[in-house]
């Protein structure tokens, strides 16, 4: 009823075609060009270590947003005890002063845009 080597075959091809841009890339020994994201002048710690920050920042923003909108709780306290205040512009973009090189350059990579500098100031004033 099947014909094993047709499905095989087709397998193969299927396979071949959707993979072409890696095998490509690496045939060809073009690099994967990923973002170079600015860290902050002058300063050496975020929140908490990068890796965290790069997986969990979306989180901790929304998080805050409801603490600070909701709960009207400002304090923010980090793992290893410092305080900041919960606030988008207010805290992480005084460190980030350079928005397009600290967030934008990976946002755009990765093609998210979040909505929140409709409304809130983008620059590192205030
Ligand atoms: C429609 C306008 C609007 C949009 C869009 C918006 N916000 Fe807000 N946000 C506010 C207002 C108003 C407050 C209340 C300000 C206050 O009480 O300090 C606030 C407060 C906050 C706060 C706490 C206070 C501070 O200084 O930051 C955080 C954090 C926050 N928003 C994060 C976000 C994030 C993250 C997004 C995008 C995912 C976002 N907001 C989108 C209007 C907005
Ligand atoms: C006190 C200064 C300071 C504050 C406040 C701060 N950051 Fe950072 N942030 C840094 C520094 C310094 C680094 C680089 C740390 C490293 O490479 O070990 C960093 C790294 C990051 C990274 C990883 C960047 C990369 O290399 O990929 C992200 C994402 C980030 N911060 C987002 C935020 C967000 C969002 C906030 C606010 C919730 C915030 N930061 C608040 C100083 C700060
Ligand atoms: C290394 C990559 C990277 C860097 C650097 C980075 N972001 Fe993000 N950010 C992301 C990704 C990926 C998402 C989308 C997550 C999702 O859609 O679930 C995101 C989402 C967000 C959101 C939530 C948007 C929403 O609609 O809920 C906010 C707010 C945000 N980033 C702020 C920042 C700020 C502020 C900085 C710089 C201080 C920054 N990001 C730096 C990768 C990054």
């Amino acid at each position: 009823m099947y014909d094993k080597g047709k499905i095989l075959t087709g397998l193969v091809l299927f396979v071949a075609i959707v993979a072409f841009p890696f095998w490509w890339s690496l045939a060809s020994g073009a690099e994967v060009r990923v973002p170079d994201i600015a860290k902050p002048a002058g300063e050496t710690q975020c929140l908490e270590d990068a890796e965290t920050m790069r997986r969990e920042h979306m989180q901790l923003l929304a998080t805050w947003r409801d603490d600070v909108v909701r709960l009207r709780q400002r304090i923010h306290t980090t793992p290893d005890g410092r305080q900041y205040r919960k606030s988008l512009t207010g805290t992480c973009l005084q460190c980030h002063t350079d928005k397009a090189a600290s967030c934008d350059r990976c946002h755009d990579y990765l093609d998210v845009a979040p909505y929140c500098w409709d409304c809130h100031v983008a620059t590192g004033e205030r």
